[in-house]
């Protein structure tokens, strides 16, 4: 998979991407990077501006349309025939998530446009970018933060990137759950033990055990995501018909967990 990265700032790109997981993928061929200085395509020889005023007034440059167009331009020769995805990372896209990643997944070229300044003249958005893309609620100071945000995202969904394909599969957000907790050594650290289920050997108890701690996280920290799960994992009909908990009597998961949830906020 090949990622381009349209940008004023190239050297971001490189540097962020080069590390660890992604550096080792890209020795391997799996994934490549590509980071195009939109400068490099401004018709201004002598001091490259890619920026100018606002039409109709207001504070602030705006990233014009020429230089980011040639830049698309040079790309789409390199690729070959086909138009690829052009993913405009802007705050007033749809907000990132595991799902898009993996659709994204999916594609041999991927182009990203990177804004700065006030924004991007809308006739080249118009023209090139077919997915906008917010990586939260909140603004940056620029695209190439969101973008290697969502380029980590998509590439360790690409076959090979991950040592264990296993792993992409079981993470949080699959089936819209949350992680469940884990454990290394010691078995006891700071008074407190590893949960004696997955010191028992029984790997389908530990199963168990572990979907129902991811629900239950899920519950408490994301009942947004619950919610949802709920909805796709309608709980099965019971056969025999047994004494129903009072709303207001706690499961010892809860009662666990929620511990654990006010311990975390304490400690920060
Ligand atoms: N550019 C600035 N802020 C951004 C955000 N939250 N998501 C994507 N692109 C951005």
């Amino acid at each position: 998979m090949n990622f381009h990265v349209m940008t004023l700032f190239p050297e971001m790109i490189e540097q962020g991407l080069d590390t660890s997981i992604l550096g080792r993928a890209r020795e391997k061929g799996l994934i490549s990077f590509e980071a195009v200085n939109i400068r490099d395509y401004s018709n201004d020889i002598k001091h490259r501006k890619v920026d100018d005023y606002t039409y109709g007034g207001g504070a602030g440059m705006l990233m014009q349309a020429q230089p980011i167009y040639d830049c698309y331009m040079a790309i789409r020769e390199k690729i070959g025939s086909h138009k690829p995805r052009v993913i405009y990372v802007t705050p007033q896209g749809s907000v990132f998530n595991q799902q898009m990643a993996a659709d994204f997944a999916t594609e041999e070229d991927l182009v990203f446009l990177c804004g700065h300044y006030e924004g991007v003249d809308e006739r080249v958005l118009e023209e090139i970018v077919t997915d906008y893309v917010s990586i939260g609620d909140y603004v940056l100071t620029g695209g190439e933060l969101p973008a290697m945000v969502m380029i980590d995202a998509i590439s360790r969904l690409v076959p090979g990137v991950l040592n264990n394909d296993e792993s992409a599969m079981t993470e949080s957000f699959n089936n819209n759950l949350l992680e469940y907790p884990q454990y290394s050594r010691p078995e006891e650290w700071m008074g407190k033990k590893v949960p004696a289920i997955l010191l028992s050997g029984d790997h389908k108890k530990v199963d168990e055990w572990r979907l129902e701690q991811s629900i239950e996280r899920t519950r408490l920290r994301r009942p947004d995501l619950y919610e949802k799960y709920m909805l796709e994992n309608p709980p099965k009909p019971e056969k025999k018909k047994r004494r129903r908990k009072k709303s207001t009597e706690a499961s010892a998961a809860d009662v666990t967990m929620q511990a654990d949830l006010q311990e975390q906020e304490d400690n920060t």
